[in-house]
């Protein structure tokens, strides 16, 4: 019988499971102690490559759900952007960890980050890229079933699987949005909020960039159906009294 203690993959590594994880090249992305400009820049560097290598996962499963809506099979785009918001969970809690660096320790760590900024975030930057693309396709097959948002809130029960993508792609913007906000607040918890960032952004626009929504023509129907239901209300129904 096989040793099953001896690796039968390919590649570098002692075990089967270092070797398929590439564990060895993954934990030698990191500064060594001894470069650390402070023993807090592990910590940074750990979340910061943790939340890229998330995001890059969340991004590959988003982009199979567009193509899953693209093909009207929305009970898997919706199984898959579940997915991807369940793993989206991490690169916003994640960022508390940082929050435990004091300020005086983190302009240590900064002084070593050269021009580096999260506006070139490849894992975020992919975000941005995928959200609007998701929508296209969501409302490329509202056009095609003649229906508006509003239809498809209206008589979510005949089109449930336009409704389940709907309500995920909305769970999406929400993900996206606590992520800035928990990003801004650490941000002004660490270097404050009236001052300028690597790359020379005010902090501020970081602010104003929590104010971007991927489906605002999701959140807006809520309005509609209010508005409309405030409406019903205020009409005298038929044969009541009063
Ligand atoms: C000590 C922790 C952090 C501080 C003080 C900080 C600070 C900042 C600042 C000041 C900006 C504005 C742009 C500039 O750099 O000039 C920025 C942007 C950004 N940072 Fe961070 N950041 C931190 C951690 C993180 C982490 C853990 C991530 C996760 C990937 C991240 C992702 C981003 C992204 C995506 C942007 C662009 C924001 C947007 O488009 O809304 N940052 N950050």
């Amino acid at each position: 019988m096989d040793d099953l203690k001896k690796p039968i993959l390919p590649g570098k590594g002692a075990s089967d499971y270092e070797r398929y994880l590439h564990t060895d090249e993954l934990l030698a992305l990191q500064k060594l102690p001894e470069d650390f400009l402070h023993k807090d820049e592990m910590t940074f560097q750990v979340v910061h490559q943790a939340s890229e290598l998330l995001l890059k996962g969340i991004a590959w499963e988003l982009d199979r759900a567009r193509l899953h809506i693209d093909e009207g099979e929305f009970s898997n785009a919706a199984r898959l952007i579940r997915r991807a918001n369940q793993m989206l969970e991490y690169p916003i809690s994640m960022q508390h960890v940082l929050e435990t660096i004091t300020p005086y320790d983190y302009h240590i760590i900064r002084a070593g980050l050269g021009h580096g900024s999260g506006l070139d975030s490849p894992g975020f930057l992919s975000m941005l890229h995928i959200g609007p693309r998701l929508g296209e396709s969501f409302h490329a097959q509202l056009r095609k079933a003649n229906l508006s948002v509003d239809d498809v809130y209206r008589r979510h029960d005949e089109f449930f699987g336009l409704h389940d993508v709907a309500e995920c792609l909305l769970d999406f913007d929400e993900r996206i949005h606590l992520f800035r906000f928990h990003h801004l607040k650490l941000a002004q918890r660490i270097i404050g909020g009236g001052v300028i960032g690597t790359m020379g952004t005010p902090v501020e626009v970081l602010h104003q960039r929590m104010e971007h929504l991927f489906y605002k023509e999701l959140w807006d129907v809520r309005n509609q159906i209010t508005a409309k239901a405030n409406e019903a209300m205020l009409k005298p129904k038929a044969g009541c009294a009063y």
